[in-house]
């Protein structure tokens, strides 16, 4: 595939995985919004496209074929490596990150009023989050695995079809996609205050992992599972 100003940044996100860190550090947004052209995205975010475009084709050379694995694999194989990387590594990063809010609260809640704002959004987010990946362990994981198998495969009788679990979910990705938004506009792209303490700085960096780990998972939900699914529950894969 050959990049262009008009490829949708989630194609690119797709066949070359390795660009994924390119886009991160142009905040360029390749899940919720990556139905935009390369071009467009750049817009958005503010940035010229040319740099863009150079700094994905010298990645593009580096790294040779791309990655189309998550393509082809069995859907039950994707499912679980979502579940095992990336279920795992939110929990313990919320885990990790909550008793750091806890303290840098205690410690300048009182004199900084953001802080406590960024633990209310980080609670809201972090709550959904937990509801959010039981539902896809319960229910839509395990009924994806069988589609992709061959098996005969059931939801519960609420969901008339695939589309309505698949579309809730990505509705949740939207909406921890804007707090994620917040919680970098709240503290002004996870920078922060020359004065902060050793905490304070770890809890900036640990939210910002969060987030970039958040993009990744999304990203392989949004754009390979779930379609692959729909394709497979059609009979058009
Ligand atoms: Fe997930
Ligand atoms: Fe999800």
């Amino acid at each position: 595939m050959i990049i262009t100003t008009e490829t949708q940044v989630c194609d690119i996100a797709v066949e070359y995985p390795t660009a994924i860190p390119v886009l991160e550090r142009f905040g360029i947004d390749f899940c919720c919004g990556g139905k935009h052209t390369l071009a467009e995205a750049c817009t958005q975010r503010d940035v010229d496209v040319v740099p863009v475009l150079e700094e994905l084709e010298r990645q593009q050379r580096k790294t040779g074929a791309p990655e189309a694995h998550w393509q082809k694999a069995p859907l039950k194989e994707l499912a679980d490596y979502i579940v095992s990387r990336h279920h795992v590594f939110t929990r313990e990063q919320i885990q990790l990150i909550a008793g750091l809010m806890t303290k840098v609260e205690a410690r300048h809640g009182a004199d900084h009023t953001v802080v406590p704002q960024i633990g209310k959004v980080f609670a809201v987010v972090s709550a959904e989050l937990a509801h959010h990946f039981i539902c896809e362990e319960t229910i839509l994981f395990p009924y994806i695995g069988k589609l992709g198998g061959g098996q005969q495969a059931a939801l519960p009788p609420m969901f008339g079809s695939v589309e309505q679990p698949i579309a809730r979910m990505m509705a949740d990705h939207d909406q921890a996609g804007a707090e994620l938004r917040e919680l970098r506009g709240l503290t002004g792209n996870y920078t922060p205050p020359t004065a902060a303490c050793p905490t304070w700085r770890a809890l900036y960096r640990a939210l910002e992992d969060l987030e970039q780990d958040l993009h990744q998972h999304i990203h392989l939900e949004n754009n390979i599972l779930f379609p692959r699914a729909l394709a497979q529950a059609k009979g058009t894969a």
